[in-house]
């Protein structure tokens, strides 16, 4: 078996040119996070990884699974048949959220969705092991992450337990950023983080940069998109939006809609749409985006074709729905997500567009 703990010339000159690529394209534009990701081995925190539903390891084809560690993208390391339950966050995206995360010298980072571990690494690089805890539900992940971790050199602790908790033991934290969407704050994030401290977690597919302002309080904005699997309670959990009631019979008439199906996979539109109507899951079954079948969690669906005709059938017209929505966020001038933000308080967890005290707020969580 090959041993992945090597840091060879050939490991150090691929993350070279994939951090190198970081900083020519403006995401790693920070000089000490630059040089953490120029440090942290990231072959050694993912020793296999399925691509294109194959399995790719160290031993098979070397040279392949070093090009796609030392690549931006997200790689698939643990999944369930009907889920993805564990990956490697692209390294933009994980370079984005740490530059956001503003960290200092001597800060304590609480990081939720340990996964690989890469992410944790990085911050052990910059602050210290000692002031880093990361948290997954899964024990088989921490169990091997702990691993890696301490064959790169770092030992910060990671714990097995629902990270919607938090770590009630080591508070208060000064950040805490979180790797798996949510569709509300949990509030232990904002109760374990010092006042003026940050939290940064996807809600929904929107990336929230919120700042403690005191107890249970929290408000900030989404500052881009980040695609992230769902929370899940227990290893075993069915994801959030996993659940979908029985198809229920009711049939509604078919007919055409101006709405293409593609709309889906308009990154801001998907977002009002979250808000609105969290909890969709959807499927291709040409295969093409502008072919669509999506389910709500109370059983009702709609098929979309590429010709546009349409299908609906359960206890609400779905696409009519969709419409609605549709035609809402372009009369409000087809925002993107950078102009939400969101208020968390002990009570309520509120999202709003342009300012707190816009007309436009949802509810959420
Ligand atoms: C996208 S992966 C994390 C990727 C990590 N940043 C990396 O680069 O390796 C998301 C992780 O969140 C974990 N997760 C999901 N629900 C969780 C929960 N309730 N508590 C803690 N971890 C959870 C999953 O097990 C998964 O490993």
């Amino acid at each position: 078996m090959t041993d992945t703990t090597t840091d060879s010339d050939q490991t150090r000159a691929l993350r070279r040119e994939m951090v190198t690529a970081l900083v020519n394209d403006g995401t790693l534009a920070d000089d000490r996070w630059r040089d953490a990701f120029l440090t942290v081995p990231r072959h050694v925190l993912v020793p296999a990884y399925y691509q294109a539903g194959a399995h790719i390891d160290c031993d098979m084809d070397r040279q392949r699974w070093l090009e796609l560690i030392y690549s931006d993208t997200t790689l698939v390391t643990q999944r369930r048949p009907d889920a993805v339950t564990s990956s490697g966050t692209m390294p933009s995206l994980v370079a984005m959220m740490l530059q956001a995360l503003e960290v200092q010298d001597g800060h304590r980072v609480l990081q939720v969705g340990t996964g690989t571990g890469y992410t944790a690494a990085l911050l052990c690089e910059w602050l210290g092991s000692a002031q880093v805890t990361s948290i997954d539900v899964d024990a088989d992940l921490t169990a091997a992450a702990r691993n890696r971790l301490r064959r790169c050199g770092y030992t910060p602790t990671v714990l097995t337990a629902d990270g919607a908790h938090g770590d009630p033991e080591r508070t208060p934290y000064d950040r805490i950023i979180a790797t798996f969407a949510v569709a509300s704050i949990p509030p232990a994030w904002i109760d374990q983080t010092r006042p003026g401290g940050i939290v940064l977690a996807p809600v929904f597919s929107g990336l929230a940069k919120l700042t403690v302002t005191s107890q249970g309080h929290a408000q900030g904005r989404f500052i881009g998109p980040g695609y992230f699997m769902r929370h899940r309670a227990t290893p075993d959990a069915q994801t959030d939006g996993e659940s979908v009631a029985e198809a229920n019979e009711r049939h509604w008439p078919q007919r055409t809609t101006e709405l293409p199906a593609s709309v889906y996979y308009d990154s801001d539109f998907r977002f009002m749409l979250d808000l609105t109507m969290p909890r969709l899951s959807h499927g291709n079954p040409g295969g093409a985006r502008n072919d669509l079948i999506l389910h709500a969690p109370d059983g009702s669906h709609a098929h979309v074709d590429a010709e546009g005709a349409l299908t609906q059938s359960g206890p609400r017209r779905l696409w009519d729905d969709i419409e609605a929505i549709h035609q809402t966020w372009r009369c409000l001038g087809a925002p993107p997500r950078e102009r939400f933000g969101l208020t968390v308080t002990p009570q309520h967890q509120t999202i709003w567009l342009d300012t707190p005290d816009s007309d436009h707020q949802w509810q959420v969580g």
